[in-house]
């Protein structure tokens, strides 16, 4: 079974862009240990980034033909995008919405996430390790 992970916009730049917030790792190390990760505990994992709003909402509409469950960090479009929730509203499956950072501890406008009334959980703070994490529930979750 697959699981589709999702990123939003600027991740592409994981690990220059402000380390202090986000940490040294690149988004292809994410990928990385994801993929790993999934392996060992029997998923396979659909790694993908983009700066595109609509490109997320058809990878999300892709998903549920194809995923058993979607991980997602929307980045800045999970405090904006309409989009992106209706999308996620139609896949019918168990949706993680993760942060690397703790979007609670950071500015009044991060706090909002237009994805967390959907998801079945929410993981923020714990830096890249948040998507280990996210497979693990979903590991618990899903067998
Ligand atoms: C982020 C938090 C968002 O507020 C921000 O716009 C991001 C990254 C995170 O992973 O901590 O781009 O989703």
């Amino acid at each position: 079974s697959t699981i589709y992970i999702l990123n939003g916009p600027n991740l592409n730049t994981l690990g220059r862009r402000e380390p202090a917030i986000y940490g040294s790792a690149t988004l292809a190390d994410v990928e990385r240990r994801c993929i790993e990760v999934g392996k060992a505990a029997g998923f396979e994992i659909v790694f993908r980034q983009s700066n595109h709003e609509g490109e997320l909402v058809d990878w999300i509409q892709q998903a549920r033909e194809e995923a058993v469950a979607i991980i997602i960090n929307a980045a800045a479009y999970t405090h904006t995008s309409l989009a992106i929730h209706d999308a996620l509203r139609y896949f019918d499956k168990p949706i993680v919405e993760v942060h690397i950072s703790n979007i609670h501890a950071r500015e009044e406008i991060r706090h909002k996430s237009l994805i967390a009334p959907i998801a079945l959980g929410m993981i923020v703070g714990f830096g890249p390790v948040g998507y280990e994490l996210a497979i693990a529930a979903l590991k618990s979750r899903l067998t």
